[in-house]
């Protein structure tokens, strides 16, 4: 008994000091002290001594037993160190490698010019308001007093969608001043709302795309006149064009949801194209004082209250402001391009007040 337990210790030890990894270490644990292995086997046999016998035997195969069980922990814990140590090697970080190139993606410029009236009209308490783009003809129309046949729709070119079931077509909207009808519907004055947003017209060329961007907006309180009008588009253009003496003049036009209603143009040099020099002048954005029909179809008391309306095309903006010609590049998805003309990022939109103007 006692040789054998010595055999199969020395034999123990040899296989747990030859293991060199954990999966062979945990074989030799269960060949020895495993349900059938050799010690355990040793302590079956004890069953059939007789008393004496066994308290010898017994303490030996124990200590047999325990020295085998120290012997595979320290070798575990070896071969643990050993294999964090291959996979700390393995997995290191080197430093000094140069970063590789990165694909840095931009802001597209259309999303850029709506960011930055957002900012420019927030810094003078507007809100951004939303609507859906396939529009009831009543908001698109009806209740801005461009009744049916009136040439305003002709004019357009207007995408029309018969839905069944309903007595008024739907429409794409061509415009985004329904916006006007549902912020007025929706709550009661004062109000100062944007709303940057898709629009569509069946039209196509350089200068005209099916779908291309607006943005309205409208100020509803008491005692609102023409100069505020002015002095609001006025802030608002040499913000963005950032000239702080850009000029604009306000030439007399025709709205049918405004009254009096009028163009801005901003002075440029059609030879150059520059913006803010020479002695031309460029249409930027139609704008009137909101007509009392528009009011009175809204629920707003015109004796009580007045106000303006602006409305202006993205795409016309941004292409003056950043020197584009043509506007079917703001859709064809050109990596290039928009790395060229689109923003950073990271670069915040400035506000108006940061500009100094
Ligand atoms: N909705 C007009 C258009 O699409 C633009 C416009 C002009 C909007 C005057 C207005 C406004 O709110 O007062 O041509």
């Amino acid at each position: 008994m006692q040789d054998n337990s010595n055999t199969i210790l020395s034999e123990a030890l040899e296989a747990i000091s030859a293991a060199d990894d954990l999966r062979t270490l945990d074989a030799t644990r269960v060949a020895y002290l495993g349900k059938s292995g050799l010690v355990t086997g040793l302590l079956k046999a004890l069953g059939a001594m007789a008393p004496d016998e066994r308290r010898e035997a017994g303490a030996t195969i124990n200590i047999v037993k325990n020295r085998i069980a120290e012997a595979i922990e320290a070798k575990r814990a070896i071969l643990e160190g050993a294999a964090l140590s291959t996979r700390l090697a393995a997995e290191r970080v080197d430093v000094t490698l140069p970063a590789r190139p990165l694909q840095r993606g931009t802001i597209h410029p259309i999303s850029r010019t709506m960011e930055e009236l957002t900012a420019l009209f927030g810094a003078m308490g507007f809100v951004v308001k939303d609507g859906p783009d396939i529009e009831d003809d009543w908001y698109n129309f009806g209740a801005l007093n461009i009744p049916a046949h009136h040439p305003a729709r002709a004019m357009m070119d207007t995408f029309y969608l018969h839905a069944a079931g309903r007595n008024r077509p739907m429409v794409l909207r061509t415009q985004t001043s329904p916006l006007q009808v549902r912020t007025m519907l929706a709550e009661p004055p004062p109000i100062r709302m944007i709303s940057p947003g898709r629009t569509y017209r069946s039209d196509h060329d350089a200068t005209h795309s099916p779908m291309f961007h607006q943005c309205e907006g409208l100020v509803i309180d008491r005692g609102i006149t023409l100069a505020h009008l002015k002095g609001c588009l006025m802030d608002f253009l040499r913000a963005f064009f950032e000239m702080p003496d850009l000029r604009a003049r306000f030439r007399s036009s025709y709205f049918p949801f405004t009254e009096p209603s009028m163009e801005i143009d901003i002075a440029w040099d059609r030879k150059t194209g520059a913006i803010g020099g020479g002695d031309d002048w460029l249409e930027i954005l139609g704008a009137g004082m909101v007509h009392a029909n528009v009011l009175a179809n809204c629920g707003i008391d015109p004796r009580d209250y007045q106000g303006f309306a602006f409305g202006m095309g993205v795409e016309r903006i941004t292409m003056l402001k950043h020197g584009i010609a043509d506007l079917r590049n703001f859709y064809e998805s050109d990596g290039r391009w928009l790395s060229h003309y689109g923003a950073s990022p990271f670069a915040p939109v400035m506000l108006h007040e940061e500009r100094g103007l």
